[in-house]
This record gives structure tokens, sequence and C-alpha cells, in this order.
């Protein structure tokens, strides 16, 4: 089809009204001369993508001109073709932006609506713009120009959540909650670092997106179909117009492979798998038999039928939204594992799927960053929690060890003091200094100093650890990093 005789005239019927004609392959479509038959609605349903590529309308004109410019400099079309097409996709620009451009499915894509029009508004000039190109090359470099602009804006976004989870841990070095492992009260850790925790992850998908954007950032226009063109291109020009790093060095691999996309999803899929633990921790958080925090009413819901009811919907549609950017990630996969060089029609169906996933991620970093800030942090229920299932269990344990007693039945003497514990319904720290020597002769009065929350949180004080003056130091440490607004 690629290089066939677009805008033929043959393929509108001699019947055709000159209103119609304008309207352009109401009967037939772009590249239909060598066919006898139109295909039927449901096939031009099926085979369209203009219901879905539409919002690559900018960076396909964004490529198209960049596209007349070399064509123009290398002497392929004259400067005033070059004017001419700039002319007119300014035109087709205000018409997208104000609503009134019309997309017609008989067109099949973004490509072939606004090469129409351009045609329309002025004549041959338009016909020259596809001249060493084709869809193939073309909608590869929409892709890459489009995803490019994503990944800049979920990058800033995901810089604004780091820097709103490092405010509040900010707030929150002293604060001190149960860490749980197995869901079980394991050590204390305080909510500062539980925070820092999650701006680690994020600031891997932000390394990731960055990482990946270099692979994004390579031009496939000159590929044409798939073999290259005989006009004395010059690739190296278009690039530098779009802002590219550098040309795909093979044709074939330029119109067909989509794994810059399948990376971004995988990046998206992850970021999603972060936020789906965080939001995890919310719903459990604000659950009333946990009470940790309280979401701003904004991001809640009520029941239509239980008046009590507040719900973190927000949190649970992110947990929720993660599957289905996990399920973009193995459709692309799949479509493409089977693709035989080059361009096949398949990869049309990476576009929905791609444009979710940005979406998805998009939107859920956006509520998140004003989320976080609204958080009501209960420290007296954290710190309750934390006073019950023995978490400074383990401190008893390396003071013992500290005191010269081997590691192993240092922990044998803190199993049976915790059991012991248990059937008074006590903590440990609320055994007298007698008690607890009689588990160990080698206790002093000092080991209240390690039973206690705050001992246990502030000896951690190595470059990872819980303790408030080092969760301090990396929350200024995000801050610093996150700077820009
Ligand atoms: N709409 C198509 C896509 O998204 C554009 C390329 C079509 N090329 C072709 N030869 N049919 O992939």
């Amino acid at each position: 089809m690629e290089g066939g005789v677009l805008y033929n005239s043959s393929t509108m019927s001699k019947n055709t009204p000159p209103s119609e004609q304008n309207q352009f392959a109401n009967k037939a479509q772009a590249w239909s001369a060598r066919f006898s038959e139109p295909v039927s609605d449901l096939v031009k349903r099926y085979t369209a993508s203009v219901g879905f590529d539409q919002r690559m309308a900018r960076v396909d004109i964004q490529g198209s001109l960049a596209h007349a410019d070399m064509l123009a400099a290398v002497g392929v079309i004259s400067l005033d073709d070059k004017a001419a097409i700039e002319g007119g996709m300014a035109q087709i620009l205000e018409e997208i932006a104000t609503g009134q451009f019309t997309w017609s499915l008989d067109l099949e894509d973004v490509h072939l609506n606004i090469e129409k029009r351009l045609v329309e508004l002025i004549g041959d000039a338009g016909k020259r713009l596809h001249t060493g190109r084709s869809r193939n090359d073309q909608v590869a470099t929409d892709i890459r120009l489009w995803l490019r602009g994503e990944i800049d804006v979920i990058i800033e976004l995901l810089r604004q959540l780091r820097r709103a989870l490092a405010q509040l841990a900010l707030q929150h070095t002293d604060t001190i909650l149960p860490g749980f492992t197995h869901l079980q009260v394991a050590q204390p850790v305080t909510f500062g670092h539980h925070l820092l925790a999650y701006a680690e992850m994020f600031g891997r998908d932000a390394e990731r997106l960055a990482d990946c954007r270099k692979r994004v950032n390579r031009l496939p226009l000159g590929a044409a179909a798939l073999a290259g063109t005989s006009y004395p291109i010059d690739r190296e020009r278009v690039a530098q117009t779009l802002g590219f790093d550098e040309v795909c060095r093979n044709s074939l691999d330029a119109v067909s492979d989509r794994d810059f996309a399948i990376e971004f999803c995988a990046a998206a899929a992850l970021i999603m798998t972060h936020f789906s633990r965080f939001s995890e921790e919310l719903v459990l958080w604000m659950s009333p038999r946990v009470g940790f925090i309280d979401l701003a009413d904004r991001f809640c819901t009520g029941s239509s039928i239980m008046p009590q009811k507040k719900n973190p919907d927000v949190p649970e549609l992110a947990r929720g939204k993660t599957g289905r950017v996990n399920g973009h990630l193995m459709a692309l996969l799949t479509l493409m594992k089977g693709q035989p060089l080059a361009y096949n029609k398949d990869n049309q169906e990476d576009k929905e799927g791609l444009f979710d996933s940005a979406d998805t991620v998009r939107d859920t970093l956006t509520i998140f960053v004003d989320m976080i800030g609204g958080i009501k942090v209960k420290a007296e229920a954290m710190r309750a929690a934390a006073l019950q299932g023995f978490a400074t269990a383990t401190d008893l344990a390396d003071y013992l060890v500290k005191k010269g007693v081997p590691f192993r039945d240092a922990h044998e003497t803190v199993a049976h003091a915790v059991r012991n514990c248990e059937e008074k319904g006590c903590d440990l720290a609320d055994l007298t200094l007698a008690e607890l020597q009689a588990f160990h002769p080698s206790i002093e009065q000092d080991i209240f100093g390690v039973l206690t929350l705050e001992g246990s949180v502030a000896a951690r004080k190595h470059v990872g650890g819980t303790a408030p003056e080092r969760v301090k130091a990396e929350a200024r440490r995000v801050l610093d990093q996150t700077e820009g607004d």
C-alpha cells in the first residue's frame, strides 16, 4: 500500500457531489486505487485507529514539519512547498485545538486524516509531503515523540511525589509504629523511615524511565516503509529538528520494533506495583481496627447503605488499576513476539495499552502527590500498636550478645521471657529488674533504655537504619534531590 498513489481522483465516484469530494474518501480509502470493492463498515471500524491515535496529532504534525523542512533543505521539494505545508499545518493545528477538525473513519488513522486535510487546504504541495516517507516510519516516529513527552511529565510527577513523601517523613522522624514481617509485629520503626522506603522505590522508577527515554529518543524517519528510500534524505537534520539523540541504524528494525514501548510499559507496571503496595498499607492503616491514619475526605467516599462508612477509594482503585497496567505490558509483549520483520499491522494495537498505561500512571501520581500531603497521622495509635507484640525482643537478645552471650543462647533466653510475659499479659519493659535477671544474670539496670521503643529505633543509626537522626538526614537528602518548586 505504501508508495501507492494517494488521493488519486479515480477513487472518487463520478457521481460524488463536489462537497463530498472535498470531504474526501466517503466512498473509498486513500490507498484504494487498486481495490475493486470497498471494505465493509465493520472491517473499516476494525482496521481503523483514528478513534484513538488522534491524540498523536500534534506530534504527527511536528514530525511532518521536520520532514518537510528536510525535503526542502535537500532540494526534493521547493521552499514554496515547504512554506505552504507550514501554513497548512498551522491551520490544521488550530482546527484540532478548537475542535473544528473533522476526523473521518474512512481515512483510517491520524496520519491520513491530517494529510488529506493538508491537501484540501494547499493542494499539490500537500501531496508532496509524503515523499520519501511511509506511514510505517511516520507512526514509529510519532509514538516515540509522544512517549518522550509522557516520560518527561511522569519523571516530573515522580519528583513531586518523592518530595511529598520526604516532607511528611521529616515531620515523623520520631513517630514510632510497629514494623511488620509476615504482617506480624517485628521491630519498631519510625514512620518517616517507612515513608522513605517508598521514596526509594519511586526514585528507582524515575531512574528506570530516564534510562528508557534514551532508547525512546531515536529517530525512525528515513526508514520509509521498511527498506529506506532512494531520495537523498538527511536523517541527522530531522533528528536534530525533533530533538532525537540519534537515528535508528536499521530501517527494518526502525519500523517494526516496539521494544521501547514495552520498556515503558514495564516501568509503568513497576510504578503501579509500588503504588499498589503503598495503597494496600494505606487501606490497612485506615481500617478502624488499625487506625494509624486518616485520609482527607476528598479521596474517600461513603456507602449508600451504611452511613458510618468512609472508604479509601483512591488507594483501592490504584491497587485495582495496577492490574490493567500490568496487563498492558503482557499485551505488548505478546503483540511483538510472533511478528516477522518488518512492519505488520499488529503494531497498530500497541497504542491503546500504551496510552492507558501512561494515563493511569499520570493520574495516579497526580492524585497521590495531593493525597500524601493530607494524610492525618495518628501517632498515639501507632505507638500503642508498637507496644504490643514484643517489638523490642530482638533488642533484648542483642543486649545479651553485647554482654558476651552467644546469639543463639540469647535468642532462646528471650523466647522464654516473651512466653512468661504472654502468660502475665505484660510487655518485656514491664518486668522488674529482678524478674529479668531470673532469665539471665547478666541483665542490668541499663536494660530499660534498650527495651523502650525510642531506645530500639535510636540504636539503628547506620546508613539505611530507622533512627530518627538518620531518617532526618535521609529525608533532607531526598528533599535536596527533588528541589525544584
Ligand atoms: N495506523 C497505523 C499504525 O498505527 C499506521 C501505519 C500503517 N501502515 C500501513 N502500511 N498500513 O500502525
